[in-house]
């Protein structure tokens, strides 16, 4: 390769340019006086690549400082490696959800069944539980695969990455979840299955999960480099319908049932969703945290356009969570839930990701309009079945707030 330097026949200099070289290699300028100065910096010759968990492991690389390390774009260090802790609240969260484990089948269903086996629902119940679950079942999928196959290649904090697989096992025990509520009912595989695939026959189901994996294709089809502006937009516009699937969808859903359980049926499900919204909650916190610190480190990013279109991506979501509202309530609620009150929840929640990511905010401000759902929160002090909350909190040091 010729050096600009010593040779003189670049294309520029040959052109009677000068090159001002930001190399190290050489501080010195090559002028041809016959031609008109142009000064044009060179190209920065040297950029170090974003670090990749597909990078070789190369021996001798020093560790990185903790100034070295970004949320996202990090360049120059391996990833593998687990200290320094940089965030120290990432590694927190995942000591908090790693004492949150549980296992679905330690919660007992016998009073569902009999319910299920029994008819005690009515038929408009029993239309909210199977669209409801399969919703839930197909959303549970979508999370971690968005985080697998998008969302992870743009962390570059070992912190995170290591949160952020935990919670992928977490969706996992979820959709176990859901899949031993059908067991337990005595369903067999073409009972569970005509269930399960109502998300894929329910057009206003099909809409809101094909909405969120429209984001998370727009990141993986993109082909901006990773690290480039274009591709942090991509990314952050993926973690905003992803804060939105964690924080507004995931409590709705579960809200549903909560409904029913209220008027003390499907209990024992309820409490299964209780335990995977505590989880949800968590997502959701480390979500919000994480799109926070990457518009702080990258405040470039929060322009104005991408503010607007944030707010834009929120009310979208409010949109299909009324047409699923209608769809998994066609006559408009059952006893102790009425499609109007669903709708005010959704639009109470988007108002709290707006106030959350300090936009405006989209609808009039008001109370919440299901204040009785903190009851099925177990992050509470409220214990509403069996005090099994405890049992499951492997840590003694447990704090909530
Ligand atoms: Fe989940
Ligand atoms: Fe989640």
């Amino acid at each position: 390769m010729l050096d600009f330097e010593e040779s003189g026949t670049s294309s520029y200099v040959s052109r009677g340019y000068v090159t001002a070289s930001t190399s190290r290699r050489s501080s010195k300028l090559t002028v041809n006086t016959a031609a008109p100065i142009v000064v044009i910096p060179e190209i920065e010759k040297t950029v170090v690549p974003i670090s990749s968990s597909l990078d070789p492991i190369t021996i001798g690389v020093k560790r990185p400082q903790a100034d070295d390390i970004k949320i996202i774009g990090g360049r120059g260090y391996d990833l593998r490696q687990p200290i320094p802790v940089k965030y120290q609240e990432i590694r927190d969260r995942f000591l908090l959800a790693r004492k949150n484990y549980w296992v679905p089948n330690d919660i007992p269903m016998g009073e569902d069944k009999l319910q299920w086996k029994i008819s005690q629902l009515t038929e408009a119940e029993m239309w909210l539980f199977k669209s409801n679950i399969s919703y839930l079942t197909a959303s549970d999928n979508l999370v971690p695969d968005n985080l697998d196959n998008a969302i992870l290649q743009h962390i570059t904090a070992n912190e995170m990455r290591q949160y952020l697989r935990w919670q992928i096992a977490e969706e996992s025990n979820h959709l176990e979840s859901y899949l031993f509520i059908l067991e337990s009912f005595g369903l067999d595989e073409q009972g569970q299955g005509q269930i399960f695939s109502l998300y894929q026959e329910i057009p206003e189901l099909t809409n809101k999960l094909n909405w969120n994996l429209k984001f998370t294709n727009n990141l993986v089809n993109s082909e901006a480099p990773v690290g480039s502006m274009e591709a942090n937009r991509y990314l952050l516009e993926d973690l905003i319908s992803y804060y939105v699937f964690e924080y507004l969808f995931f409590p709705l859903g579960f809200s549903q049932i909560f409904a029913l359980a209220r008027k003390g049926k499907l209990r024992n499900t309820a409490q299964q969703y209780s335990y995977i919204w505590r989880d949800e909650n968590l997502h959701a916190t480390n979500g919000l945290w994480l799109i926070r610190q990457i518009i702080k480190e990258n405040p470039k990013l929060w322009e104005v356009k991408m503010q607007e279109r944030a707010r834009a991506i929120v009310n979208e979501a409010v949109k299909l969570e009324t047409a699923y509202a209608h769809a998994s309530l066609p006559d408009g609620g059952i006893l102790g839930m009425s499609v109007g009150t669903y709708i005010e929840f959704a639009k109470f929640m988007a108002n709290n990701v707006c106030k959350n990511l300090r936009l405006k905010l989209l609808f009039p401000s008001r109370d919440h309009p299901m204040p009785w759902i903190s009851e099925y929160e177990l992050n509470q002090e409220v214990n509403f079945f069996e005090g099994r909350v405890r049992e499951y909190q492997t840590g003694s040091q447990l704090q909530w707030d």
